[in-house]
């Protein structure tokens, strides 16, 4: 059943000035817990209550520049075998989920402030939504206990570009996940380096923040911790690792500034993730430089760059996008999931009321007997 108008935003997504206003109140965030992920046999991953796979950053040498450096991103990718997909496209929310029925105690402490739980990822991905010209998403948002929860799922575009999946695409990720063994392990580590990468391996921060009035707990998969930086705290010895191509002209640094650094931003600032450590690599997967680039230091590099996208129009659409899900999200789960779905170009989001025991439903059961009562 589709909601009757209005539905968001109340002028066109096209006009994105809208959202130019003043940055909203957005509270540092706070790690609550942590989890580890690992391969099982059966290619699926596996839950561990623990910080085991949390690794620090390896630096390659002094200072937020490093040069001369020869790292091949390649080595390893002729036996890597991609099991992500099969896993990716059924686990939703579940190891949020898991964390939250292994902590009934820290859940329930801040349970009057949470209106809502997600994956970093969601988050980020909406953060970017008034620049985004090619994705759109479908999000899925079920009410719990009074509690909002939200995952996605795929839409004709991720799909199509899913199908259509090509051997460089496939090249491109496992540079990604290699530069980050990289940077993890000691340089001289050979043996490691041969291996391929494992991208079942992950440490995941557990997170609550606010956003203008929307209390949120949240997932993130964190790459690295900096063993040099002078605090235990937490997210903030935590570090984002990318990779990027060398920049060689003015074109390059302007499609950097414009698209690279965006996701950048909104990837760490949405998780409180200080430092993001760039790799720059050319068409062969070799990198030959690292740069350190504070995640706060991006909003003025990229005004320096004629201001392709603001900040505050991306955290404004965000927090009145919560909002907005709030309002309408009323029914339990019982009741109602309620679909959001936006696509590019789109003048609204739009909201679908979906049966509780549709195609759309995210919540395993077992979550139900389990969650923290
Ligand atoms: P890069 O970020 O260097 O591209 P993350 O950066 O979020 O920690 O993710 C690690 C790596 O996973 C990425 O490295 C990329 O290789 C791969 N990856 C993440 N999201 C992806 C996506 N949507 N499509 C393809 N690869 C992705
Ligand atoms: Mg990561
Ligand atoms: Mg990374």
């Amino acid at each position: 059943m589709a909601l009757g108008a209005p539905i968001f935003p109340r002028s066109s997504m096209r006009d994105i000035q809208q959202f130019d206003g003043g940055f909203p109140s957005f509270s540092q965030p706070q790690e609550v817990g942590c989890f580890s992920l690992s391969r099982r046999d059966d290619q699926r991953r596996q839950y561990h209550d623990d910080a085991r796979a949390l690794k620090p950053l390896v630096r390659r040498g002094p200072g937020p520049v490093v040069t001369h450096l020869n790292i091949n991103l390649d080595q390893g990718m002729d036996v890597f075998i991609d099991h992500k997909q099969e896993y990716k496209m059924t686990e939703h929310l579940e190891f949020l989920l898991q964390w939250i029925a292994h902590h009934p105690t820290e859940f329930n402490k801040l349970r009057s402030k949470i209106q809502m739980v997600c994956w970093r990822g969601k988050l980020h991905e909406l953060l970017t939504t008034p620049y985004d010209r090619q994705n759109g998403w479908i999000l899925c948002v079920c009410k719990i206990d009074g509690i909002l929860y939200m995952s996605s799922f795929e839409n004709r575009n991720h799909e199509s570009r899913r199908l259509s999946e090509t051997k460089k695409d496939r090249t491109f990720m496992y540079w990604g996940f290699k530069f980050e063994q990289y940077m993890t392990n000691q340089p001289d580590d050979e043996k490691e380096f041969r291996k391929p990468v494992d991208n079942f391996e992950s440490f995941q921060t557990v997170l609550f923040s606010r956003l203008k009035n929307t209390g949120i707990l949240y997932g993130a998969e964190m790459d690295c911790y900096d063993p040099e930086v002078g605090t235990e705290k937490a997210p903030d010895r935590y570090v984002e690792l990318k990779t990027a191509r060398n920049i060689e002209n003015n074109r390059q640094y302007q499609n950097f500034c414009n698209h690279k650094l965006m996701k950048f931003w909104a990837q760490s600032f949405i998780a409180g993730v200080p430092l993001i450590v760039v790799g720059f690599r050319n068409d062969y997967g070799r990198v030959s430089s690292t740069e350190e680039i504070p995640t706060q230091s991006i909003s003025r590099r990229v005004r320096e760059n004629g201001q392709p996208w603001l900040p505050n129009i991306c955290a404004n659409f965000l927090a009145d996008f919560l909002l907005f899900v709030r309002q309408i999200a009323v029914e339990e789960y019982d009741k109602a999931i309620y679909r959001f779905e936006w696509n590019p170009g789109a003048e609204k989001i739009a909201c679908t009321v979906e049966a509780p025991d549709s195609a759309w439903k995210f919540i395993p059961d077992w979550y139900m007997e389990a969650r923290p009562k």
